[in-house]
């Protein structure tokens, strides 16, 4: 089960971090001198707003008032704390020990009673119940977030800020964990120029509803230090330019986007620094050496072992899985990226037609489940086995499947036909959605006997 915040833990937490305010307070301006380049990003993310505010704290903490029945009464009747935990649990959203209080990581508080949605809303998730620095949100339900907020907010008459016009409107998922990150980066990019100032004219040909609509799961932040490129279809060169792209607000000046180009080589570093998780539980050291040898027969050349990673890109017409992340991403996006200030004006390489996936490094693979690009495949048993993988499933939020190495789903024959709450109804991924399919991935295509798979799987818990 997930630990539950309860005041006894806030407590305890008050005094020290009274502490360590004093202390900070006493060396001011700077924090402590012994923090790293990459310490300071990961601190900047969780006390640095880097977007305008999305909504106010005493709004966050009202957002159950507009939930449906039962939720709402049920939320109405419960102590503070338990109703923290339910709004957690609504949207996916975790407090973290690395910021004691009530806020979820997923914001950052600007100390007069604003949040701004961070990077961690997505690359901030928790395994088994246990936040993990790095690894991405595979709760994450931002489509039920920013409904609730639009519901508070029109029982309360604020009107709502009005969309650009020309601008496609960007969907947000029908399932939680994969998410349309992309959707509101290319709907940002449309209304800025070359030098990220912000302009009123589209900057590349509108794209088409479906290309708004790529859902992609949030991938680990630990990966990053293997890699070249970024991205489900590995499209660009990383850098600190480039995922600032993620911060362009249609509210910021251009000259407001540049400003936080330090900060961001400082986020950069973290994400480059950050380690993978070493699996939690104990590991059987015979079948390890067994699986060991089946991943260097099967395995190795597509995804490498420990520093020697090819970053291998295959094509969807080989790897088989869902083909619209990577062929449905409109080119122009890509192109106007690469050669603008993000591109650092066309420097960051740029692979705009890779038209494939790549095959991530399995560093801490037994944490990043539901496996492939949009986390359509609960468990590394599921992913072996594609003719039995489930076509409707849900999984509990804390729950860990270490037989099967991953989360612990259910599968289900059908919809339920009852479930009238649209969170209810993002609980369940369903492949046949469009984005949203778990086939191909048949390696080795011939399938491995079941000791060899479970073998496999103890090698891969090592990783
Ligand atoms: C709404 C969710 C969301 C938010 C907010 C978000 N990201 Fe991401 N991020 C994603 C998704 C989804 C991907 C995977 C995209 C893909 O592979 O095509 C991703 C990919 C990345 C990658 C590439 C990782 C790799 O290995 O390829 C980096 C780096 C990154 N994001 C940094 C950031 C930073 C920095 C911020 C904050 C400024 C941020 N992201 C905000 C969802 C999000
Ligand atoms: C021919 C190259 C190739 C081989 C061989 C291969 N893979 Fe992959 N693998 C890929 C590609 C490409 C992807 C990305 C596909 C996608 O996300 O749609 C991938 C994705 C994955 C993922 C999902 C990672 C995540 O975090 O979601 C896992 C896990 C994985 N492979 C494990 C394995 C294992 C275990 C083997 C050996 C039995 C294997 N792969 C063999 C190319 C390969």
């Amino acid at each position: 089960m997930a630990a539950v915040p309860t005041d006894r833990h806030a407590r305890t937490v008050v005094l020290p971090l009274l502490a360590v305010a004093a202390a900070i307070l006493l060396q001011a301006p700077g924090p402590a001198a012994a923090e790293t380049t990459a310490e300071r990003g990961y601190r900047l993310l969780l006390t640095l707003p880097l977007v305008p505010p999305t909504l106010t704290e005493a709004e966050y903490f009202d957002l159950w008032q507009v939930w449906p029945e039962p939720q709402r009464a049920a939320a109405a009747a419960a102590p503070p704390a338990e109703r923290r935990r339910m709004l957690l649990e609504r949207y996916g959203f975790q407090e973290t020990p690395d910021r004691p209080g009530p806020i979820p990581q997923q914001f950052t508080p600007d100390g007069k009673g604003n949040l701004s949605e961070n990077c961690l809303s997505c690359h901030g998730g928790p395994v088994g119940g246990k936040v993990i620095r790095g690894l991405g949100n595979s709760l994450i339900d931002l489509a039920t977030f920013y409904e609730d907020v639009a519901a508070l907010r029109a029982a309360r008459g604020i009107p709502a800020v009005p969309w650009p016009e020309g601008v496609p409107p960007p969907p947000e998922s029908p399932v939680r964990g994969p998410n349309n990150a992309w959707g509101g980066a290319i709907a940002l990019l449309l209304l800025r120029d070359r030098n990220a100032d912000r302009t009123d004219t589209l900057q590349f040909p509108a794209p088409t509803p479906e290309q708004m609509f790529l859902p992609t799961k949030t991938p680990a932040f630990w990966l990053s230090k293997r890699k070249t490129r970024y991205y489900a279809d590995a499209f660009i060169g990383k850098s600190h330019r480039d995922i600032m792209q993620f911060i362009a607000s249609f509210a910021y000046s251009g000259e407001q986007i540049r400003a936080l180009e330090e900060p961001f080589r400082d986020i950069y570093a973290w994400i480059n620094a950050v380690g993978a998780p070493p699996y939690p539980g104990p590991v059987d050291p015979a079948l390890v050496q067994r699986g060991r040898l089946v991943y260097l027969r099967d395995c190795v050349a597509c995804h490498g072992i420990a520093d020697s990673y090819p970053e291998r890109v295959i094509p969807v017409a080989e790897v088989g899985t869902d083909p619209v992340r990577a062929l449905d991403m409109p080119r122009d996006f890509k192109l106007h990226l690469g050669e603008g200030w993000f591109g650092m004006d066309g420097a960051t390489p740029l692979y705009p037609d890779t038209g494939g996936y790549v095959a991530q490094p399995l560093d801490g693979v037994w944490a990043t489940a539901p496996y492939l690009h949009n986390g359509s495949v609960p468990t590394m048993w599921d992913l072996l086995t594609p003719s039995e993988r489930p076509k409707i499933w849900s999984r509990s939020d804390a729950g860990y499947d270490h037989a099967r190495l991953g989360v612990e789903a259910t599968a289900h024959a059908e919809m339920p036909a009852d479930l009238t709450d649209p969170a209810e109804r993002r609980r369940y991924y369903r492949t046949d959605l469009r984005g949203f399919g778990n086939q191909g991935h048949a390696y080795p295509p011939a399938g491995l006997p079941d000791a060899d798979k479970r073998a496999l799987i103890e090698f891969l818990k090592t990783l």
